[in-house]
């Protein structure tokens, strides 16, 4: 029996033959293959590793057990594997889809304290990231970009797998993780790829060696299956920008597009820029230079916003009732300096859980979301403070009760100190 073979030779150590990698994913995707054979495999696979050629074997295997798409156009996406307050895609995707390159953009829902780019896009007033796959197609087709969900079409055997793996402690693993990320992102037929892999208290890597490695294995993946490829590998220690949350990061990215964001959006801007560029470049052939300046001009221009716009319009969303979503009354709590100094560190898996816990992310997959809870900063990493100045804002829709020990909580995410202290560059690897 196959299975037993290829169980017997992971614990051993031994790498296995791509015919039996494929064939192990196609029994585990059809149901022939029992969830607690494909578990031990993911298990050994966590204990043993697996060689590049076989990682990749397995990536492909996982593609192929859905829809993969083909594109004539030039396209190119960003993957970010999650932060605290990360809302970037909501820029880079329409910035790269105005300097001409198409962008499908398969995306998650939230799960833990890493927010899910499609929870924050469905706070828009009828926005729905659940299309057809025909229907994505033609929007990307039609607007340049598509911000939706993975359909059950694409990539079936990682969604299982994932399942398992998230119950059997076989999360951590790079292989698994290269090949589900890659998986997914490769069925959707972008030509270009990049990735956004995060390091820091608030990032799914916790150290800066793995998050490289991860990274590396990631670009090495894309380019061996024939993309176009390059990874960044950025700080999340401190949340990324003001607002964690939903509606309120969707607002923060809006500002961002329409160029109403205090100074300019600052570090939140410059990687998009970055990110957008390196998609840009990669998918058009241009320097980066190029690329670069095209992405600072499309967004002063207008026309990355009007792409987000015309996005929003095509998944059925309305702008409009999302200003007066913003307006609608909450509860609110706000902590303040107890001493005067300087913000030396914003802990951002702190600030993660406290908006998990107000309503803002999700503990178990199909929980409901509060999309007005959330947390927005009253100042960044570097900021001076006096007793007495604001530090943070806790906000949720309903049920106060629990906002004043959530605000204990966030209280504890933030260091103040006497020293200056200059924040600390986001990107700080660049795989291209
Ligand atoms: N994100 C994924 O899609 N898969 C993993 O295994 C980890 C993060």
């Amino acid at each position: 029996m196959i299975a037993k073979i290829v169980l017997d030779k992971k614990r051993e150590g031994h790498a296995l033959g791509s015919a039996e990698i494929r064939e192990f994913i196609e029994g585990f995707t059809a149901g022939r293959i029992p969830d607690y054979q494909m578990s031990a495999l993911a298990m050994a696979i966590c204990c043993r590793g697996m060689t590049e050629r076989e990682t990749a074997d397995l990536t492909d295997a996982m593609r192929r057990s859905g829809k993969c798409l083909e594109w004539s156009e030039i396209t190119a996406d960003k993957h970010s594997t999650g932060g605290v307050g990360d809302k970037l895609s909501l820029i880079i995707q329409p910035l790269a889809a105005a300097c001409g390159v198409c962008v499908p953009s398969l995306t998650g829902r939230g799960l833990g304290i890493t927010g899910g780019t499609a929870d924050k896009l469905e706070t828009i007033p009828g926005y729905s990231c659940s299309q057809s796959l025909a229907r994505f197609q033609e929007i990307v087709r039609t607007v340049g970009v598509s911000m939706a969900v993975q359909t059950d079409e694409i990539t079936p055997a990682d969604k299982k797998l994932y399942a398992l793996r998230d119950v059997t402690g076989t999360v951590a693993s790079i292989p698994l993780i290269v090949a589900s990320i890659l998986s997914k992102k490769l069925a959707e037929g972008a030509g270009t790829l990049v990735f956004d892999v995060k390091t820091g208290k608030g990032a799914f890597m916790k150290t800066r060696e793995d998050a490289a490695a991860l990274a590396h294995a990631l670009v090495d993946g894309a380019r061996a299956a024939g993309r176009k490829a390059a990874a960044l590998v950025t700080s999340m220690d401190a949340p990324l920008g003001r607002a964690v949350g939903n509606a309120n990061e969707v607002a923060e990215a809006l500002a961002i597009l329409r160029g109403d964001a205090p100074e300019g959006g600052g570090p939140m801007t410059e990687l998009s820029v970055e990110f957008a560029a390196l998609m840009v470049s990669l998918a058009r052939d241009l320097s980066l230079d190029e690329a670069r300046a095209l992405c600072r001009e499309r967004l002063a221009d207008g026309q990355a916003c009007a792409k987000f716009e015309a996005m929003v319009a095509a998944h059925g969303g309305d702008l409009a009732r999302f200003e007066s979503l913003l307006g609608r009354p909450t509860f609110k709590f706000r902590i303040q300096a107890m001493r005067s100094g300087h913000v030396t560190a914003i802990d951002a898996e702190k600030v993660g859980r406290v908006a998990l816990a107000l309503g803002a992310g999700r503990e178990q997959a199909g929980d409901r979301i509060d999309p007005l809870a959330g947390v927005t900063l009253a100042v960044g990493v570097g900021d001076r403070v006096a007793v007495g100045e604001p530090l943070a804002t806790l906000e949720r829709s309903t049920d106060p009760e629990g906002l004043e020990r959530a605000a204990t909580d966030l209280f504890r995410a933030f260091e103040i100190a006497p020293e200056v202290v200059t924040p600390r560059p986001l990107i700080l690897e660049v795989i291209s």
